[in-house]
């Protein structure tokens, strides 16, 4: 595979399009404005900046990935990819209506996977008239620094299709891939958001405050973040959105969104990407 799509260059599609470039794959990212086009390249040369000042890449593979690059507005230009990574909303009607355009678009042989978060793959898998090349790769945030990849095979998923992601996964990206069943939140986002909505709930009701929750979780536990920072990092409104999706597919008490997390998406506090969330940033 060396033709890429991804769809949408917002945390998650630039970080994606940024790795497969590194590697080695032409990436071609999809976005929907061009004031959305001209903050995807940004960000995705910003991080590969960042990985130079860190040591991580020579300055010239870093602007051979950059060259490798390149942000469109047209989908039909996605013809001729041979997997398109989608990172759109997480919102389940534009994602399917996603798939069903690429559908149409790209060729017969080419992969199609999602990124989501949380939303079952088969939801997204039926909205095309060929379900077996659809499938799950779910990569985590920061995108350049965390190492694994989560690769969801549905029931309809070809086994093909499976066995050339993870490849490309491993081989190509050289990141560790497990595979999941097609359960909302996979493996990742089972375990990590019903964590994450306790420490809400722990803030909510006064119990202790961000900083002592932050602190137990990275001071008692080793976690690289707290819960609370964790969830700013993350976003609140992919938070919310998950949670909720886990809410749906399971009906469990701890998978519900606490009500502070509703509000402070409602309210526009979404966390280190609109500069304030549990906490506030420049
Ligand atoms: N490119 C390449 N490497 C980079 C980089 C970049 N742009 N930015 C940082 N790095 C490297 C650094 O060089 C460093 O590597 P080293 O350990 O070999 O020296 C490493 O990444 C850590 O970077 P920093 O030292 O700058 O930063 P911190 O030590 O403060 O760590 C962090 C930052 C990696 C984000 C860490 O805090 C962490 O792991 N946090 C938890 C993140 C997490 O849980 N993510 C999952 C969220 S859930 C999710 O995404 C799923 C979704 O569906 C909700």
């Amino acid at each position: 595979m060396k033709l890429i799509g991804v769809v949408g260059g917002g945390t998650m599609g630039a970080g994606i399009a940024e790795v497969c470039a590194k590697a080695g794959s032409e990436v071609l990212v999809l976005e929907t404005k061009q004031e959305f086009a001209g903050a995807a390249s940004e960000r995705i040369a910003k991080s590969i900046a960042r990985g130079v000042a860190k040591g991580k890449i020579s300055q010239d593979d870093a602007d051979a990935a950059i060259a490798r690059v390149r942000v469109t507005l047209d989908i039909e230009e996605f013809a001729d990819r041979d997997l398109v990574i989608e990172a759109a909303p997480e919102i389940e009607s534009l994602k399917a209506e996603i798939f069903g355009k690429l559908d149409t678009i790209v060729k017969p042989e080419a992969i199609l996977a999602t990124n989501t978060s949380s939303i079952p793959v088969i939801k997204v898998a039926t909205a095309t008239q060929n379900p077996g090349r659809v499938v799950g790769v779910h990569f985590f945030n920061p995108v350049p620094v965390m190492s694994l990849v989560e690769i969801i095979s549905t029931l309809l998923t070809a086994p093909e299709t499976t066995q050339a992601v993870t490849e490309y996964v491993s081989a190509t990206l050289g990141k560790t891939p497990v595979q999941a069943g097609d359960q909302s939140g996979f493996i990742a986002n089972a375990l990590l958001i019903p964590y994450l909505c306790q420490a809400i709930r722990m803030l909510d009701s006064g119990y202790a405050t961000r900083e002592d929750i932050d602190a137990a979780m990275t001071g008692g536990c080793g976690h690289p973040m707290g819960p609370l920072t964790l969830c700013d990092t993350i976003g609140l409104d992919i938070c919310l959105a998950a949670a909720q999706s886990l809410y749906d597919e399971f009906a469990e008490p701890h998978y519900a969104p606490p009500p502070r997390l509703r509000r402070m998406v409602e309210a526009g506090l979404l966390g280190r990407k609109t500069g304030r969330g549990f906490y506030e940033y420049n």
